[in-house]
């Protein structure tokens, strides 16, 4: 038995698929890594045409755009992504990336100073919220009204009124970039070309709303749970210490192996068979990430975390026309702190935790943490 759940396990391999029964359907979720490739790829089956309809539970009550890139098909999706796509690349710069370490550096002097912290709400939300400034290009002091929205903002009880409060802020945006457009993300979009026109409001809240949403708690959750798995095996840091070659697959590793978005859907635009299972035209089926990810035909002892593990093609960030566009970003937020604990920190040692489940009626997942309490102890010689 290895040490990351697999839920999916049995089900993967006798039928590869499940159903999740959602509203009024119950959604095939497609669980080897092979069919969920396939499936990605296959966008005139499997269509991603669908607003707000996407992420499973639906969005519909969340938000009344339509995320871009994300919730439309190729030919349009490539037409749209190329807009975004050189903004998205800047986080491979080595300036952006200088501002990510000077971030993580400052936040682990403040961690290091400190008897003890909770890494969810007082580490990882904080990173996420000052290192999505950077990739915004807009002030740091911007991320105190993202942190001030918590961790998990756009669900559970309050998440109408914080969908609606996001709209407006980016409205504000919007407005400000219209009046005085900046080489920022709101300026950019603001004067973007489309088919030989500007993008609607609509449009460009849809280029934003995603930002947030799909950057965030993906982040959060990286973020935790390898600070999480840091703190449960002492020894790893050393390991990573002994090669920082090693960062770049650990990272790839820790994406993998801690999914944070266990499954998106698609719409079927026809009548479909997914593996055994009827799908009716205009209902849905899902494709399943981080079953994809444990896949043991793929991947040699699957459900354990190897540091070095390579190759290792995991569908964390998707795959096909919809391959994550925020990818460069996460992973410089990843390695950065990865290496910036190598320097710094002797030891992460864990004082108390609450583990995060996703509760479904077809599965339930352990999905990072509700809380992770940790102290950071300062490598002895290094820069504290
Ligand atoms: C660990 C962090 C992240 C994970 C695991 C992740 C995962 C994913 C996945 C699986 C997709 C494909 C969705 C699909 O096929 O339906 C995707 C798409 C996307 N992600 Fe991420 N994401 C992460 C971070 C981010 C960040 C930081 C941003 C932006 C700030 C972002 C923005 C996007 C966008 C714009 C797309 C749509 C691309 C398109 O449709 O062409 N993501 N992401």
């Amino acid at each position: 038995m290895g040490e990351i759940p697999d839920p999916f396990r049995e089900k993967r391999r006798t039928d590869g698929v499940v159903g999740l029964p959602s509203d009024d359907e119950v959604i095939p979720m497609i669980l080897r890594h092979e069919d969920v490739r396939k499936a990605a790829k296959d966008w005139k089956t499997f269509s991603s045409d669908a607003p707000r309809r996407v992420p499973i539970p639906s969005e519909e009550h969340l938000r009344t755009v339509r995320q871009l890139p994300l919730e439309i098909d190729p030919p349009e999706q490539t037409e749209y992504r190329k807009l975004v796509e050189p903004f998205f690349l800047r986080a491979k710069q080595p300036a952006f990336i200088a501002q990510v370490e000077n971030l993580t550096d400052r936040m682990l002097t403040e961690a290091l100073g400190r008897e003890s912290l909770e890494a969810v709400g007082e580490f990882a939300l904080p990173l996420q919220s000052r290192a999505l400034t950077i990739l915004l290009g807009v002030p740091e002091s911007e991320a105190e009204r993202f942190i001030g929205w918590g961790v998990h903002v756009f669900h559970g009880e309050h998440g109408v009124q914080q969908g609606a409060a996001l709209e407006h802020y980016l409205n504000e945006q919007f407005d400000r970039a219209a009046a005085n457009p900046g080489d920022d993300f709101y300026g950019v979009l603001t004067t973007a070309n489309f088919r030989g026109r500007p993008l609607t409001r609509e449009e460009l809240l849809g280029f934003a709303n995603i930002m947030f949403a799909g950057g965030r708690d993906t982040i959060i959750h990286s973020v935790a749970c390898a600070l999480g798995y840091l703190a449960e095996h002492p020894e790893a840091l050393e390991f990573l210490r002994a090669d920082p070659d090693r960062i770049v697959h650990a990272s790839e590793e820790f994406f993998r192996a801690y999914m944070p978005l266990t499954h998106i859907g698609r719409v079927c635009p026809v009548d479909t068979n997914v593996h055994g299972m009827q799908v009716q035209a205009g209902d849905r089926a899902t494709l399943c990430w981080a079953s994809a990810n444990l896949d043991e035909e793929v991947f040699d002892a699957a459900d354990e975390v190897r540091l070095d593990r390579k190759p290792n093609p995991h569908v964390s960030f998707g795959f096909g026309a919809h391959l994550c566009l925020g990818a460069p970003h996460a992973r410089t937020v990843l390695r950065t702190l990865l290496a910036g604990l190598c320097r710094r920190v002797e030891r992460i040692s864990l004082l108390s935790k609450q583990d995060r489940i996703e509760h479904t009626p077809a599965y339930d997942r352990q999905l990072g943490y509700e809380s992770l309490h940790v102290r950071m102890m300062p490598l002895t010689g290094g820069a504290v």
